[in-house]
C-alpha cells in the first residue's frame, strides 16, 4: 500500500545530451553517446506540494486592474545595446547573449560594468582568473569601483554570493563553465547548462537582479547552450561576425520586454568594442568607380531602414553542374529568383555559377531585398555597373512582379538621407506623406521593364 501512496517514478536520462527515457538504453538514441544513462527519480508528490504553494501566494487578477506604469528599466551606458533590448534591461529579466568564441562576448559584458561606474554589478567569470580580467578591463580603460569580479564556476555558490551582495546587474561567463550540483553530469552538457540557467532564471525573479548570461555557440550554431536555453530565457542575443573582420552585429532574437528585429552594430578596435550608431554609413561603401554586380538594397531593423550592398558574381559553370552560394542571404530564395529571372524575363543562368554575398556579414530576410538581388545578378551577367546612387525597395513575386513592401517610406527617407539619388519601388506601393527629399522615385512593375530602364 505504501509504494502505491508514494509518487515517485524513475526515468533515465542521457548525461551527454540531457534526453529523457523511460527505460536505460547502452546507446543515446538522440545523441549516440555510449554508456551515459543515468536514473533519476522523480518525486512527483512533492513537486506538486511545491507548485501549489508557489500558486497559492498569488492569485488572479483583472486585466483593468493591472498597473501599466511603464516598466523600470536599466542602462547599461550603450545606447545601441539598451536599444536592442528594447529600452535597457529589465530588472529581475535574464538575458543570454550568444556566439562563436572569439567574437567579444566576453569583452562586451565587461564594458558594461565599465561603462556604468556607479552600477552595482557582480561580474562571475568561470573562464578567466580574476588577474585576467582585470587586465583586460586595464587595457579596455575606465574605472569601476563598483564593480566586483568573483572567479568561480559553482553556479550554488555564485547565487549565495550574489544574494548577500545584492547587485543590481550579475554577469555570468560563461554558462558552459558553470555546475551545479543538482546535476551529476560535467560541466557544459546539457542537463548541467540547463540546471544552471534555470537556477539563474529563478534566482533573477525572485531577487530582481538583472541577470546577463554568456553562452557559446559552434559554427553550426548547435552544442548543448544556447539553442537549449532560447525557451528559458527572457531575452536572447546573438553576437556574430566575421572573426577575422571588425564589424560585430548584436542581434535580438528573442525578447519578451521588445521587439526582436533590433541589431546593433559594433566595431572591434585594439582599445575594445566601439558603437556604429549609423551602420548604413559602414555597410555601404563608398566607391566612385562603377563596379558592375553591385546594388543597394534597404531592410528594416525592427523599426529603423538600413541600407546594405548585396555583390554578385555571374560567371559560366566550369565543372558542368551550376554552383549557387548564398552568404547573408537565403539560397532558396536566390534559386527562387534565379528561376523568376530565367522563366519570366528570358536570362539563361540555368549553366552560370552565381555566387551572392551581403557585404559587411550582415544577415538579410526582409522580402524587400530581392530586388536588389536581382539587380546585383542582372549587373554582374552584364558586367554592366549600376550607378553608384541608385537602390532599390521590392519585393519580386513568382510572376516577376514586382511587389511593394513595408514601410516604404522609411527606406526611401533613409536612403534620400544617405545622398542617393534614385530609388526603385513597385508600382502598385501606395505611398503616403512623404517627407521633403530630391530622390527620384522611380516605380516599375516587372522585371523587363525594369531591366529596360536600367541596362539601356
Ligand atoms: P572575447 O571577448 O574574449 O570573446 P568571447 O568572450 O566571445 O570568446 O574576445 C575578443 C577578441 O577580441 C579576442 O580575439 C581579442 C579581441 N580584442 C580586441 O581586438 N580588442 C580588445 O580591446 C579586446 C579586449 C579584445
Ligand atoms: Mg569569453
Amino acid at each position: 500500500m505504501a509504494t502505491l501512496g508514494s509518487k515517485s517514478k524513475s526515468v533515465w536520462y542521457c548525461t551527454s545530451c540531457g534526453n529523457e527515457y523511460s527505460k536505460w538504453m547502452g546507446r543515446c538514441p538522440a545523441c549516440g553517446e555510449w554508456n551515459a544513462m543515468v536514473e533519476k527519480t522523480l518525486e512527483t508528490g512533492v513537486t506538486k506540494a511545491r507548485n501549489t504553494a508557489a500558486g497559492s501566494v498569488r492569485a488572479p487578477q483583472q486585466l483593468s486592474d493591472i498597473s501599466s506604469s511603464a516598466e523600470q528599466r536599466i542602462s547599461l551606458g550603450y545606447a545601441e545595446v539598451d536599444r536592442v533590448l528594447g529600452g535597457g534591461i529589465v530588472p529581475g529579466s535574464l538575458v543570454l547573449i550568444g556566439g562563436e568564441p572569439g567574437i567579444g562576448k566576453s569583452t562586451l559584458s565587461l564594458q558594461i560594468p565599465l561603462a556604468c561606474p556607479d552600477l552595482e554589478t557582480l561580474y562571475v567569470t568561470g573562464e578567466e582568473s580574476a588577474r585576467q580580467v582585470k587586465m583586460r578591463a586595464d587595457r579596455l580603460g575606465g574605472s569601476a569601483p563598483h564593480c566586483h569580479i568573483f572567479s568561480e564556476t559553482c553556479i550554488d555558490d555564485v547565487l549565495d554570493q550574489a544574494a548577500q551582495m545584492k547587485p543590481a546587474l550579475m554577469v555570468v561567463d560563461s554558462v558552459q563553465t558553470m555546475y551545479t550540483s543538482a546535476a551529476d553530469s560535467t560541466p557544459g552538457s546539457v542537463s548541467q547548462v540547463k540546471e544552471v540557467a534555470s537556477a539563474l532564471l529563478r534566482f533573477a525573479k525572485e531577487s530582481g537582479i538583472a541577470v546577463i548570461l554568456i553562452g557559446h555557440i559552434t559554427k553550426d550554431g548547435y552544442i548543448a547552450g544556447p539553442k537549449v536555453l532560447e525557451h528559458i530565457v527572457d531575452v536572447v542575443l546573438q553576437f556574430e561576425g566575421e572573426n577575422r573582420g571588425a564589424y560585430r552585429i548584436l542581434r535580438s532574437i528573442k525578447n519578451r520586454f521588445g521587439s526582436t528585429s533590433e541589431l546593433a552594430v559594433f566595431e572591434m578596435t585594439a582599445a575594445g568594442l566601439r558603437e556604429v550608431p549609423n551602420p548604413s554609413e559602414i555597410l555601404i561603401p563608398m566607391h566612385e568607380e562603377g563596379l558592375s554586380g553591385t546594388a543597394i538594397g534597404t531592410t528594416l531593423d525592427g523599426t529603423r531602414p538600413l541600407l546594405f550592398e548585396v555583390q554578385a558574381l555571374v560567371s559560366s559553370a566550369v565543372y558542368g553542374t551550376a554552383q549557387r552560394s548564398a552568404t547573408g542571404f537565403d539560397s532558396r530564395r536566390l534559386n527562387m529568383l534565379l528561376a523568376v529571372l530565367e522563366k519570366r524575363a528570358g536570362f539563361r543562368l540555368g549553366a552560370k555559377d552565381v555566387f551572392l554575398n551581403i557585404a559587411g556579414g550582415l544577415k538579410v530576410s526582409d522580402p524587400a531585398c530581392d530586388l536588389a538581388v536581382i539587380c546585383a545578378v542582372l549587373s554582374s551577367n552584364f558586367d554592366y555597373p549600376l550607378p553608384s546612387d541608385v537602390c532599390f525597395a521590392a519585393e519580386v513575386g513568382l510572376s516577376g512582379e514586382i511587389r511593394p513592401v513595408a514601410q516604404t517610406e522609411r527606406r526611401i527617407a533613409e536612403a534620400s538621407r544617405l545622398g542617393f539619388k534614385k530609388i526603385y519601388i513597385s508600382s502598385y506601393s501606395k505611398l503616403d506623406k512623404l517627407p521633403q527629399s530630391d530622390i527620384k522615385i522611380v516605380k516599375v512593375s516587372g522585371i523587363p521593364a525594369l531591366v529596360k530602364e536600367l541596362f539601356k
